[in-house]
């Protein structure tokens, strides 16, 4: 029998795949006569209590995730990430410390596959909490950043946001149209255009000219192999599925309860099979 308990909190929570990439990483370790993470379903109105209860079981830490991610700032002690981005999702209850995992998840990711950021035009589609992460992330590896979002001025306000929030200032927000010349050598998709069912669509709008031989990186991974992506390969680019950012964020929380660096390439597996089935 597990004691020591890890596990996730959101609503819903029973498609969650954090259970399935820590578990595998558990057992590979063969930690998982000791650790076990599971998915707790807490409805947004009872927020305030049903945080209390992993805390009240003893549980080491937790994931948050949608909706709860903002929301549950006001119960613990958010860090420098955690206040930068804006929300948290990472809890520690040894220490009721709140950090984000998601912009170090992502730039861990880039970084893995020899993505370069440093100096680098660097566009973000999307302006909602991930975007904000990923922006964050990027401005701090020292790349240009700028955001396109089909409400721009959802944009103007996560800029004058991670202004308040980071002291991020000379992040640009224009049009797909402008982007397009923009001459940036990376594009991180942070909307959920593509994701399944909704697999032929792309954020990249046709009739704008999509720009030759860049960098795709989408966070979204499901498909594997969305359309966006296609029409980043199609114009001689390289493009990059999200499911490592989920594998990465995973792991530095893993390694934050634990003290021990979980086997990436299991967590990565773990997940493909279960996606997979899920597809097909
Ligand atoms: P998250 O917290 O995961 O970032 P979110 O806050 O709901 O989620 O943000 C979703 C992002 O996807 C937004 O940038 C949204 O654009 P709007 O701000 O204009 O709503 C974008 N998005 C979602 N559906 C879209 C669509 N069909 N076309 C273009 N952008 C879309």
């Amino acid at each position: 029998m597990a004691q020591k308990r890890v596990g996730v909190i959101g609503f819903p929570v029973e498609h969650s795949l954090s259970p399935i990439m820590h578990n595998a990483a558990f057992k590979a370790l063969g930690m998982d006569d000791e650790w076990l993470y599971d998915a707790m379903s807490i409805p947004p109105d009872i927020l305030r209590y049903g945080i209390r209860e992993p805390k009240n079981h003893g549980y080491i830490g937790i994931n948050v995730t949608i909706p709860h991610k903002q929301a549950i700032m006001e119960y613990v002690r958010p860090d420098e990430k955690a206040r930068a981005i804006g929300a948290v999702n990472t809890i520690d209850f040894r220490t009721n410390l709140g950090t984000n995992t998601d912009a170090d998840g992502l730039i861990d990711d880039l970084k893995a596959n020899n993505v370069a950021l440093e100096g680098e035009r660097v566009l973000v589609l999307g302006a909602g909490g991930a975007s904000r992460a990923g922006v964050y992330g990027l401005v701090r590896e020292g790349a240009e950043v700028a955001i396109v979002n089909r409400t721009k001025s959802r944009a103007e306000n996560l800029v004058s946001e991670l202004q308040k929030t980071a002291g991020i200032n000379d992040v640009a927000v224009m049009t797909l149209d402008e982007s397009s010349e923009w001459g940036m050598s990376l594009i991180v998709n942070c909307t959920s255009v593509g994701l399944h069912p909704n697999i032929t669509q792309s954020p990249w709008i046709n009739g704008v000219p999509f720009p030759d031989e860049i960098t795709v990186y989408d966070m979204v991974y499901r498909p594997a192999n969305t359309a966006f992506m296609q029409q980043c390969v199609a114009h001689g680019g390289r493009a990059i599925g999200g499911l490592g950012m989920l594998v990465r964020q995973g792991a530095i929380a893993f390694e934050l309860w634990t003290g021990v660096k979980p086997p990436i390439d299991v967590m990565f597996d773990a997940l493909r099979e279960v996606l997979e089935k899920r597809e097909g």
